[in-house]
């Protein structure tokens, strides 16, 4: 490859790419993998194309969530791509990877807003859901061809209230007795 040739793909991967592309990052619950640099636009860790995880497979997962709970997902556009005539959304879905089975918890619309802004949905998790472990996911729909989708996904378990309640609350902890 000849050095100008060379240097026009580093010219075309710095500038053109990160132009084109959309990213979303899940900050709540915690995205699989690493949320590196997603103070700047175009994190990779949030360019996740491909479905249903963006290639991430399930990793050990610490958040537990109750059948009936409210519950808030925060999600970050890294990098904007609005489309004004045809305006795309944030879908979260509770996701049974074995299964394959969807649970929809909230869509919501992507605004004209810059990159890096945080958008927020109160999500009940449904009463009666099976107790296991999920993938929470969000996917980016961009309504913009290059490429249309970003994903990314979260581990958590469902659980019982009675499961989640076996500790001692703070003010029945016996006193010191000296
Ligand atoms: C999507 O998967 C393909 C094939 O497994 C891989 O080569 C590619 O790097 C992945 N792309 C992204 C953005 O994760
Ligand atoms: C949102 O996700 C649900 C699955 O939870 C799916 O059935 C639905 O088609 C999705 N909506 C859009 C607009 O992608
Ligand atoms: C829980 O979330 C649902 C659905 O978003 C909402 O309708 C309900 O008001 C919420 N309940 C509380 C106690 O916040
Ligand atoms: C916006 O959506 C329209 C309608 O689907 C599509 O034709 C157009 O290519 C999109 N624009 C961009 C910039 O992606």
């Amino acid at each position: 490859m000849k050095p100008s040739v060379f240097m026009c793909c580093v010219m075309c991967s710095v500038v053109v790419v990160p132009a084109c592309w959309s990213h979303v990052c899940l900050l709540s619950p915690p995205q699989r993998g690493s949320m590196m640099g997603i103070n700047k636009p175009g994190a990779p860790d949030c360019g996740l194309e491909n479905a249903t995880c963006g290639g991430r497979g399930a990793q050990a997962n610490t958040v537990i969530l109750r059948s009936g709970q409210n519950f808030t997902v925060i999600v970050q556009k890294n990098l904007n791509h609005f489309n004004m005539s045809n305006p795309g959304n944030f879908n979260i879905s509770l996701l049974d990877e074995k299964a394959m089975k969807y649970t929809h918890l909230a869509m919501i619309p992507d605004t004209s807003d810059p990159s890096l802004t945080l958008y927020s949905a109160m999500v009940k998790i449904p009463d009666g859901i099976a107790k296991q472990a999920y993938a929470l996911q969000v996917v980016y729909n961009t309504m913009d061809p290059s490429p249309p989708l970003f994903y990314q996904c979260s581990d958590v378990t469902v659980a019982d209230m009675d499961d989640t309640l076996k500790f001692v609350p703070l003010t029945r902890a016996k006193p010191l007795v000296v």
